[in-house]
């Protein structure tokens, strides 16, 4: 199957993304040469889902290059250095994106003072690799994911792991499409996901797109679906996972790996490689991004809180790695013990 979708993707000279927050009702993409307004594009979610965070970061950056190389007085590295710290910092909770900013760093600090063009390309290719080779992790996951998919499950999820939210069929999602592809026959219950509404909004619209029997649920049903034994498996991503195996993905995740646990069906994180931030023992509240007030005060634009009420809601939650099953990477399925202790 084909998914067919590029969330993120360089063309004629342009940077196109779909803009996220029009669907599933128009499809509609954001074209620009301009790295604020990717930066902007991610701070408003117009592009969301870590690996392609990572990717329009890397985009983002070589446009800032691309823009001091050519203005009529070349413009120093600081330019660009600042604009790859605004880039990083766009959103706090994907790794992906100051990974990727850090990665095309070393070209950066290897270079001379002003901003040559050959730089910027050096940039636009590194972003290309990234992009790319994301689309392969994804491939990789899904065929490692579709082996623990059995025929004919029930598998739950939640948010948007899908192609719109990285560089190719997705991770989690990508399991699921490549179970669809070995005939696997997968149903699949999504969470909408408030209050942003990627389950409602991204998901079941890719699932639908692809013709996969989809069931949406508002987040408070999932306790019901298992209580009725309705699931088989829980798949979901990742945005960052620490050294410990604390993951970050988003919030009502580690609600669903708790009834996981009781109901004794096994839960598993899909992410590439990439997600794993090698650098951070554990995770905690400074890497969770907190969501404005109004999106949980609002529905639709319609105000449905007293105005003035104290509102928490954070993005994503933190699920510890006793209630994982398996994390399903690019390299395997690694089981037990730390991650970064295992043999692939
Ligand atoms: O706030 P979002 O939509 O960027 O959150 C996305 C998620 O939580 C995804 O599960 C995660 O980034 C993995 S996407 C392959």
């Amino acid at each position: 199957m084909s998914v067919s979708i590029h969330s993120v993707q360089y063309v004629e000279d342009q940077l196109e993304i779909i803009d996220q927050r029009k669907l599933p009702g128009k499809w509609e993409t954001i074209r620009t040469t301009d790295y604020r307004e990717v930066v902007e594009a991610i701070k408003t979610m117009a592009v969301r889902g870590a690996p392609a965070l990572g990717i329009a970061g890397a985009y983002a950056a070589a446009l800032a290059a691309a823009e001091a190389a050519r203005a009529n007085e070349p413009k120093p590295l600081s330019f660009v250095k600042s604009a790859m710290a605004e880039i990083a910092q766009a959103r706090p909770t994907a790794v992906n994106l100051p990974a990727a900013i850090k990665r095309l760093g070393r070209f950066v600090d290897q270079s001379a003072q002003t901003v040559s063009e050959e730089l910027a390309n050096l940039l636009l290719s590194e972003a290309h690799a990234i992009r790319r080779e994301d689309e392969l992790m994804c491939n990789r996951i899904g065929n490692f994911g579709a082996k623990i998919i059995p025929e004919d499950s029930a598998i739950l999820t939640i948010c948007n792991t899908g192609a719109l939210a990285t560089g190719g069929i997705g991770t989690a999602l990508g399991a699921v499409y490549t179970a669809k592809n070995l005939n696997k026959n997968p149903k699949v219950y999504v969470c909408e996901t408030r209050p942003a509404l990627q389950g409602s909004r991204l998901t079941a619209w890719e699932l639908e797109r692809a013709n996969i029997d989809c069931t949406l649920i508002v987040d408070s049903a999932a306790g019901a679906l298992f209580a009725e034994d309705k699931i088989d498996v829980v798949i979901v991503g990742a945005d960052r996972i620490a050294i410990n195996g604390d993951t970050a993905n988003k919030i009502g995740t580690y609600m669903l790996a708790q009834l996981a646990k009781v109901h004794d069906v096994p839960f598993y994180v899909a992410a590439p490689e990439t997600t794993f931030d090698r650098k951070l023992p554990e995770l905690n509240r400074r890497h969770i991004e907190q969501r404005p007030a109004s999106e949980v005060t609002s529905f639709a634009g319609i105000c449905v809180a007293p105005e003035n009420v104290d509102v928490y809601s954070p993005a994503f939650d933190i699920t510890p790695r006793e209630l994982i099953t398996a994390y399903i990477t690019d390299k395997g399925m690694p089981r037990g013990g730390r991650w970064d202790e295992r043999k692939s």
